[in-house]
């Protein structure tokens, strides 16, 4: 991606007019803005993508075979469940993937579950902080102001310019209530920020699409969860490291054989 941004090079810049200077760092801020906000498009390519040295900047999918199998098991599990060590990329797979439900632009190469229609979805974490840390921060990117009014920066795995209207939880500064996007149907699917420390009561309401658990749930809120899917024939992710053993929400996954709807990566 560099070589798109430093087509001309510092030297030759310092003897063109202020004005001009100015002018091609203002294009220079704009390209880099709408680079980053376009890493839902680069990932998981067929090929390696390069830097200009050589150096790989984003590994081809093949290299990921675990994360593709969890995002393939989505056409026949209901409940699919990711279970990996730190930092292998399951954050990075339920984001991706729920990316690919709220706008519909499911890549070519896709194998995984779809929805034809604007959806409804959650994307969910144990505490108020880590959903808008880690969840929100992978989906959304982080906080940036227009001016005084706070806005996102748009430069997680939504598509920045895919990011409609925004409303904010009251009582947890800076953590989205409800963020629509903008769906290859024309319509607008919404993305709900939910934490477990809300409480069962607060998975209580509508019906979802998709629901995205990035770390291990209480089994009430699990179940709630399920309720919510029922009528929409949903699907739910749930991507996390067990730190604390093995707890009755992950359990269940290993039990499957009398419940076809449990798929288990990992
Ligand atoms: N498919 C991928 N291609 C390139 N980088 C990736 C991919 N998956 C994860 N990463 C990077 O690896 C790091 C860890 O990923 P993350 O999803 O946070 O892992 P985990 O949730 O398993 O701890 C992040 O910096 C992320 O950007
Ligand atoms: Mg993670």
């Amino acid at each position: 991606m560099g070589h798109l941004i430093d087509i001309l090079p510092y030297d030759e810049l310092a003897l063109l007019p202020l004005q001009t200077q100015q002018h091609y760092a203002a294009l220079q801020q704009t390209l880099v803005r709408r680079l980053q906000q376009r890493q839902f498009y680069d990932l998981f390519p067929e090929d390696d993508i390069l830097d200009h040295d050589g150096s790989v900047l984003v590994h081809a999918r093949a290299k990921y075979p675990k994360h593709i199998e969890f995002f393939d098991a989505g056409r026949i599990y209901r409940e699919r469940c990711f279970l990996a060590a730190n930092r292998v990329g399951k954050t990075t797979c339920g984001s991706f993937e729920l990316t690919a439900h709220l706008t519909g632009q499911y890549p070519d190469w896709w194998s995984g579950r779809r929805f034809e229609l604007p959806v409804r979805a959650w994307a969910c974490g144990r505490r108020n902080e880590t959903t808008r840390d880690i969840v929100q921060a992978s989906l959304l990117g982080p906080i940036a102001y227009e001016g005084v009014k706070k806005t996102l920066a748009g430069t997680g795995m939504i598509p920045g310019n895919l990011l409609g209207r925004v409303t904010w939880k009251r009582g947890v500064e800076d953590l989205t209530d409800l963020v629509k996007d903008k769906h290859a149907s024309g319509g607008w699917s919404t993305l709900g920020m939910k934490s477990y420390e809300q409480g069962r009561g607060s998975f209580e309401g509508t019906s979802q699409h998709v629901i995205w658990l990035d770390e291990e749930c209480p089994m009430d809120v699990y179940g709630e969860c399920l309720i919510r899917l029922m009528t929409t024939g949903g699907i739910l992710m749930l991507t996390f490291t067990p730190l604390e053993g093995l707890s009755d929400t992950v359990l269940q996954f290993q039990l499957t054989s009398d419940k076809p709807q449990l798929g288990m990566i990992g």
